[in-house]
């Protein structure tokens, strides 16, 4: 499928003119930090248009749909199902537009908890979702600067942001998300100066 085409076929499973804008804008913003960055800019862009599939199914589908594949659901992810619409994207992903490419699904999997031991496709997703110009936080613009330059402060400074979101709001903190911190601050070329408070909706998790 070529990429006009996969981005037709997107539109039309999301539904929602909102959404389909996001994901064409993280698909872009994904294509260029991977072609900064030395990777593979196609599966960047692919795995931007299918990270969000199943985004706006609510909570009880969200469910229903992993239980009928026999998907194992975590405690955390069960209280928050919000969650689960990263893995089941990723399922939808290879069952409606046959992607196999294990590096792309993994990307989609893994665009909305981050963990440690994430690949560099995985933090490009996971970076471009966060920062793509559609949200409003005080620090996007300087975070989407600075995931040209290093991406693994890019990432500590998206895990940063969505940590304060979840505080604001009074949202769970999904357990590995903490660990992951943790790995990308010892990891993070320079010390972050960003703002630390995030203002309105950043519309995590996203
Ligand atoms: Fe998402
Ligand atoms: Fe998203």
């Amino acid at each position: 499928m070529t990429f006009v085409e996969l981005a037709r076929a997107v539109r039309e499973q999301l539904g929602q003119e909102q959404r389909y804008g996001h994901v064409v804008r993280v698909a872009r913003l994904a294509d260029r930090l991977a072609a900064r960055h030395g990777e593979d800019a196609d599966k960047a862009r692919r795995a931007g248009l299918l990270h969000d599939l199943a985004r706006l199914y609510p909570a009880a589908r969200l469910i229903e749909e992993c239980e009928r594949r026999r998907m194992p659901i975590a405690v955390f992810e069960r209280a928050n199902p919000i969650v689960l619409h990263a893995r089941l994207g990723a399922e939808l992903a290879r069952e409606r537009f046959g992607v196999d490419d294990p590096a792309i699904l993994s990307a989609i999997r893994s665009h909305t908890v981050p963990t440690p031991g994430m690949s560099r496709l995985d933090e490009i997703l996971h970076i471009a979702d966060g920062v793509e110009p559609g949200r409003q936080y005080p620090e996007r613009a300087a975070l989407e600067k600075l995931a040209f330059r290093d991406l693994d402060s890019a990432m500590l400074g998206v895990i940063n942001a969505t940590l304060d979101y979840l505080r604001a709001t009074g949202a769970e903190i999904a357990p590995p998300t903490l660990a992951a911190r943790a790995v990308y601050q010892a990891r993070a070329a320079q010390p972050l100066t960003l703002q630390p408070a995030i203002e309105g909706s950043s519309a995590c998790p996203t």
